[in-house]
């Protein structure tokens, strides 16, 4: 039987890749922050005594919990890198120190394991799918920080895609849109970002009321459909470059593909200007 490694197995996708992934029988390791005060929380999830299921206590923002982690690894077909959030606010509202977490957690950490267990990977042929975003294909006012951080993931991931090629691993992403999990309540502001006498204070409070609107959408998909992509990505024979999850997504793509560059850009500033009130 195959071994999945998710990383972020405490909620959202994370949690929903765990789930499918035990259901069809594979060996499971979840990584997570906190497990001993979840344990309890997790239990009403999932079975904590399925002998298919590792659980793993991992913050990812560390080097030495990602060192132990990887050399307790005995075997992995498939690591899916997960785990991640958002750093919001204008450049100039985020200091340094959020600047640099928020690429440790998105960037740095999915390489760091990739590196470290690619030895293994390329033992059993297996797979990378790396959890990107519409932002790493896209990217607007105040998100500029978390939108770097899945660029950089998507610019590892296609050079891996044609590094590791030959040596029989395939490397994916996945750039969801919104989803319904625990993104939203986890993003982290900016330093400065919700002060008064912030100078994008327009801009925050253009995009706070946007963000409102979104979260208040009853039709905001669930966070399964992405697990439910992960899940088929990982059991294929052929990977694609990326997979676009979610109507918001599928419409930024569509009109990057058929636009010119430099309308396309225009429409931004447009829209922009429209959402963020600058
Ligand atoms: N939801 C969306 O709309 C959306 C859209 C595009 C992309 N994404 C991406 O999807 C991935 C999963 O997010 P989600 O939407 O499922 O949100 P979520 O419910 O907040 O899950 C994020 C997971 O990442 C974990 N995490 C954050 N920082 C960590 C750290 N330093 N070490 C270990 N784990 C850490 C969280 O752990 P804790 O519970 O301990 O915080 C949680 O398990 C992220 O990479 C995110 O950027 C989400």
């Amino acid at each position: 039987m195959k071994t999945v490694i998710v990383t972020g197995a405490s909620s959202g996708f994370g949690l929903d890749m765990v789930k499918l992934f035990l259901k069809d029988g594979w060996n499971v390791i979840a990584t997570l922050r906190k497990l001993e005060q979840r344990r309890d929380q997790l239990s009403k999830e999932l079975n904590l005594d399925d002998p298919h299921l590792k659980l793993f206590e991992l913050d990812v923002s560390q080097k030495n919990e990602l060192d132990s982690f990887i050399k307790n690894v005995a075997t992995v077909d498939v690591l899916i890198n997960n785990a991640g959030f958002g750093t919001y606010g204008a450049l100039e509202d985020i200091s340094e120190e959020q600047l640099r977490y928020q690429m440790e957690v998105n960037f740095f950490a999915p390489a760091l394991l990739i590196q470290g267990l690619l030895p293994k990977l390329r033992a059993n042929q297996g797979k990378v799918i790396n959890i990107s975003s519409l932002m790493g294909r896209y990217a607007c006012p105040l998100s500029s920080v978390y939108s770097a951080s899945k660029y950089a993931l998507e610019g590892l991931s296609e050079g891996l895609m044609y590094e590791l090629k030959s040596h029989g691993v395939d490397v994916v992403t996945i750039q969801p849109g919104g989803h319904r999990t625990n993104f939203t309540s986890s993003i982290i502001w900016g330093a400065n970002s919700l002060s008064e006498n912030s100078p994008y204070k327009t801009q925050t409070d253009g995009f706070i009321r946007m963000m409102k609107k979104l979260n208040s959408r009853k039709k905001a998909p669930k966070s399964e459909s992405v697990a439910q992509v992960a899940f088929k990505l990982a059991n294929a024979r052929n990977l694609p470059r990326n997979i676009v999850v979610g109507n918001d997504a599928k419409f930024v793509a569509f009109l990057q593909s058929l636009m010119p560059k430099a309308l396309y850009r225009k429409l931004m500033f447009v829209s922009n200007k429209k959402i963020f009130g600058a």
